[in-house]
């Protein structure tokens, strides 16, 4: 079988990060045939740390210039726009990295563009392919935990940005923050297991320097079967990172500690961690390899993507502690 040929654009904290495993884990199904960065001399590096044939500084130069089935767009988010429409406009397919985009106009610039093609538009969100998820709910559908009370996401860091994502632009409030970074992950998770988010009200906080991100945000997301679902976030505080998923039941609750630790407990009793053992969900790459394949695969498109870019926005907007109402916004 022919090997699926990737271009890589970005080779950032992310794009570096997933080299690794796209050339050890997946080597007999995916070639990585060139890489692209704005920072040529990090391009050639790459290229040949990682025996990449080809190294560009423009995503225009790879697309012309490689033969390619997809790219993996992992460059800051204000650029996904215009790399993106150039990628569809040659006919390449996508797997994009979140969030979508910088604004919902280019989240829809972008859907819009690929909508009627039959190009694969694939968004990095990766908790759909961790075993803990899959246990996670179908402990709550046998259960578990009875009927949902409500639901409590906090994203506490010490430091932001963090010490392995160091860059020009993700502590900034142009383009970076953790509501964008890291709530875009949980905000696609719950959107897909608990709810539509029809409302939300709540307070962003930020320094005094107008050029950097929100130190801390409370925020009530309503969903559409009423639950609520309570955001605390904040940085720039003692401790260690805390990045945590609690589901409250009438006879329990679940916990996803630290990304994804599953821990669960009935009322009153402790919380004890639970195994995921024998559950195979398979990775984002194995996803990606059935559809680019042709078969029917797990994938979060480029529509999930814009309908998480519309429950972004709203934390910018300045009516966000009188309430925003979300429905008529989603596609
Ligand atoms: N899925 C995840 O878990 C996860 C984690 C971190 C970052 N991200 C996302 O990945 C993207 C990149 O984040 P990062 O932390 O790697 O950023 P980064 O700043 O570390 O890396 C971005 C790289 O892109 C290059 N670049 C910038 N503009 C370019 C352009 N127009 N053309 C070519 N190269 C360009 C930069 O030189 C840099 O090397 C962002 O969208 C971010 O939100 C996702």
């Amino acid at each position: 079988m022919n090997k699926i040929k990737l271009g890589i654009i970005g080779l950032g904290a992310i794009g570096n990060r997933m080299l690794k495993p796209i050339k050890e884990q997946y080597a007999d199904q995916l070639e990585v045939v060139a890489v692209c960065d704005a920072n040529e001399t990090l391009a050639k590096e790459i290229a040949e740390e990682f025996s990449i044939p080809h190294y560009f500084k423009s995503h225009q130069e790879l697309l012309k210039n490689a033969e390619l089935d997809i790219v993996y767009i992992a460059v800051p988010p204000k650029y996904h726009e215009q790399v993106a429409l150039d990628t569809i406009e040659a006919g390449v397919h996508i797997l994009c990295e979140k969030p979508l985009a910088n604004s919902i106009e280019e989240a829809n610039s972008m859907l819009q563009a690929v909508e009627n093609t039959s190009l694969i538009h694939m968004m990095n969100f990766p908790l759909n392919y961790q075993a803990q998820m899959y246990k996670m709910m179908s402990l709550i559908q046998s259960g578990y935990i009875g009927s949902i009370r409500r639901i409590d996401l906090n994203l506490h860091f010490p430091e932001w940005p963090r010490f392995w994502q160091k860059n020009s632009w993700v502590g900034k409030r142009e383009q970076g923050g953790y509501i964008l970074e890291v709530g875009a992950h949980w905000i696609q998770f719950i959107q897909k297991n608990f709810g539509q988010i029809n409302f939300i009200q709540g307070e962003v906080s930020y320094p005094e320097d107008e050029t950097l991100c929100e130190n801390g945000v409370n925020a009530k997301l309503v969903l559409d079967n009423g639950i609520n679902v309570y955001l605390d976030g904040i940085s720039q505080v003692p401790g260690p990172e805390r990045v945590e998923l609690v589901v409250h039941g009438t006879e329990g609750s679940l916990f996803l500690e630290n990304w994804g630790n599953l821990k669960g407990g009935k009322v009153g009793q402790p919380y004890e961690s639970i195994s995921t053992e024998g559950i195979h969900v398979g990775t984002l790459f194995d996803h990606l390899i059935e559809s680019l394949r042709g078969n029917t695969a797990n994938l979060y498109d480029f529509t999930v993507g814009y309908n998480v870019q519309v429950v972004l926005e709203a934390f910018k907007n300045p009516e966000l502690p009188n309430g925003i109402y979300l429905v008529n916004l989603y596609k």
